[in-house]
Parts: C-alpha cells; structure tokens; sequence
C-alpha cells in the first residue's frame, strides 16, 4: 500500500531502510514541521513527494499514515489520518495520556480504518522463539517475570532530547513500550498496577550536540519501579529509569512453575534466548524458531499492511497500545495515589507470527 510518512527525524532514516525490504510497504511522500528535513529524507531515500502535513493529508494517492513525530503529537496526528480517511501507524507511545489514545481507537473504529502502533520487535525472532516455548510448556505454568530498563538517559547522544523529560517521555512511556508490549504479548493481558516513582533531578544539562549545556527542566518521573499482575495471575516485577550509571540485571526473565526464561532485549528482534529447566545443570541457547533477528522497524507496519489485505487483524494494534499505554501510566498513577490501579483495559493475547514470516502467511 502507499504510504506517507510524517515526521522526518532521528528514527525515519532507520523505517525508510527497513521498508525497501517489504513489498507491503510503498513510501511515496514525506511531511515535517521542519521542511528540510523531509527534503533531506527524500532525497536520501528516493522519496518522490515532499509535503506539509496538510498536503499530505489532502493526497488521495496516499492510504496510510505512518506518524514518527515526538510523543505528544502522536494521537492529535493520527485522528488527523483517520479524519482523512488513511489508516494510521504510529511510533511508540500511543498516546500521552488515555483520554487522547481512546479518541484515536474510537475513531477508528467508527470509521473503520486501521490503527497500528509500535513497538513490532516483539514480532522478531527473540520473542517469538520466547513465546513457542511457553506456549509448548518448556516452564510449564506461569508464575511471574522480571523486566528491568536501566540507563542514564537520553541528553548525552540525541541531538533534541528535551522530549525524553517531558509527559510523553521518561523511561516508562520512551522504553517501558518494548518491555511492557513484551511481557503482554507473552503472558497475556494485565489485570492491576502498584508503582512508586520519582523525579531525581529535576533539572538535566545536555551533553549532546548541537544543543550542547542547555539545560532541561525535568516534568515527568525519571525512576519507577512496581509490580504488575496478569489475568492468568502471574506477576512481574517491573523497573524502568533514566537515573542509573550501571547495572547487571537482565532485561526480561520469564518464570514458570518448570523453569526459567530469559527473553532478549525487547529494544531488538534478534537476541539469544536462554532456557534453564528444574534439573538442568546449566542454561542453554534455544535456536530461533522464528524469523526476523536483526533490524526490522517497519515490520508491524508492514504485518498492517498484509492484515488489510488479508482481511484479518492485525499483531501490533491500537487496542494493544491502548492495554499498554493504561499500564504504564498506571504505575505514575499508583505511586501518586498510593494504591493499587485496576486497569479498565484489556486486550487479546497477540496470535504467534508464522514460522515463515509474513512472506507465505
Ligand atoms: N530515536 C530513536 O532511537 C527512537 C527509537 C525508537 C522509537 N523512537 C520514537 O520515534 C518517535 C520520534 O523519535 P525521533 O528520535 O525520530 O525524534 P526526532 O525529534 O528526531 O524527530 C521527530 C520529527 O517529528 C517532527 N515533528 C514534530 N511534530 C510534528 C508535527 N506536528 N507535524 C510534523 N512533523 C512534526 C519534528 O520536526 C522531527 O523532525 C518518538 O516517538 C520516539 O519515541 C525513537
């Protein structure tokens, strides 16, 4: 289908590679705030149109939006997209807040377009291959999982890091997408939330360039840890910030009442998976079940794209955000509250890709 993309920055060079590689996916224009920049793409990538935003909306050519703008423009520009008449994907988070990210899921289905979000590493190889063996048994019932994002932040490598500080941002809205869309596509939906979070430094000085010492003034949480608990009962401990220097904890453990899964970082397709089973002596490397181990941003889009065509739903939809987006914010909620949060959300545990990827599907 033919695509346009709005939001031409950091992460666009990586979706315009990637999506040479899926005959799904056709990119005719690009749009930015910042014109240049979507020339610039256009120009690297063979684009052949370049739009404002109003233009690109107006192309009638155009069937899908795929919106890589900053997080708080995320669900203002896709009801954009639906209200003329394109199906929309978008970068993580869905939304800033639910009220915003509800609209965009009502839109669409009123209007009966589709709206997909990222992220789709949860479609690679690392997580597929996770899902086979818990759905084979090889941990037999699920009993909870651990999931830890630990880092000093953005404002030492990106060029416009402000985002990462404000609502929209921090660790659990920018990383908490991969983690959480993780652990739901793997144990199903969640039930509640308990959270307690913090602000460390209320305000962060830029290291990267061009922006080089202008300093950020911090408005969302930077270091939020709590526990969530899924629908089948099982529950995981969950720590996402922006505050540590270093660690060693790994990404995503999964356990079951047979054994221990430890799932690859969720910020990528690939990754080792290791499986320790009660007996065993010692961990062993469980080969890909699945295809797609290296860089494929796109291929939600790309799975979308099939879906429609195919009639069929699809894997990285809005309804899943939407169960994400409600978790994560839960955990802000929880520590301002002091109580637990019972989500209101739910959604249905993402069908397993086919072995062979989306090419004989
Ligand atoms: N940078 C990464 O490594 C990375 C990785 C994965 C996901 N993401 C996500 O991708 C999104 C974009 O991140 P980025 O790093 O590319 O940010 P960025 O700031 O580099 O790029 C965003 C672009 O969107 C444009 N934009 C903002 N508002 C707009 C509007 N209303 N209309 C049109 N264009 C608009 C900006 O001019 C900018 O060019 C974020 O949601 C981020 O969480 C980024």
């Amino acid at each position: 289908m033919k695509v346009g993309v709005i939001g031409c920055g950091n992460i666009s060079s990586v979706y315009l590679r990637v999506a040479q590689r899926f005959p799904q996916i056709e990119v005719v224009a690009l749009a930015d705030l910042v014109l240049e920049r979507a020339k610039e793409r256009a120009e690297q990538f063979n684009i052949p149109k370049v739009y404002s935003v109003e233009e690109l909306l107006a192309d009638p050519e155009i069937e899908v939006v795929l919106n890589l703008t900053v997080p708080q423009v995320h669900a203002p520009l896709n009801k954009r997209a639906l209200e003329a008449g394109k199906h929309v994907y978008c970068e993580k988070p869905f939304g800033v807040h639910r009220e915003e990210a509800f609209e965009v899921l009502e839109l669409a289905r009123q209007k009966n377009f589709r709206v997909g979000c990222a992220p789709d590493t949860f479609l690679g190889a690392g997580i597929q291959t996770s899902l086979q063996l818990i759905r084979e048994g090889a941990i037999g019932q699920l009993v909870g999982a651990s999931a830890f994002m630990l880092s000093a932040g953005h404002e030492s490598w990106h060029p416009d890091p402000e985002f990462y500080y404000k609502p929209g941002g921090g660790p659990m809205l920018d990383m908490g997408p991969y983690y959480i869309t993780a652990l739901v596509s793997l144990m199903g939906p969640v039930r509640r939330v308990a959270g307690i979070s913090r602000i460390t430094r209320p305000q962060r000085t830029i290291t990267s360039q061009p922006k080089y010492g202008e300093t950020i003034q911090v408005e969302t949480p930077t270091h939020i840890t709590g526990a969530v608990e899924f629908a089948n009962g099982a529950i995981a401990t969950v720590t996402m910030s922006f505050d540590v220097q270093a660690h060693r904890l790994p990404c995503i453990e999964i356990y079951g009442t047979e054994g221990t899964l430890q799932v690859p970082d969720p910020n990528g397709f690939g990754g080792q998976v290791w499986l320790r089973r009660a007996g065993d002596t010692d961990w062993q490397v469980v080969a890909h079940t699945h295809p797609y181990d290296e860089q494929y941003r796109s291929l939600g889009l790309a799975e979308m794209i099939q879906a429609i065509q195919q009639n069929r739903p699809h894997r990285a939809s809005g309804a899943l955000a939407y169960h994400v987006l409600d978790i994560m914010l839960a955990f802000n909620d929880s520590s301002a509250l002091g109580a637990h949060i019972s989500l209101e959300s739910t959604c249905e545990q993402p069908e397993p890709m086919p072995k062979e990827g989306l090419g004989s599907e």
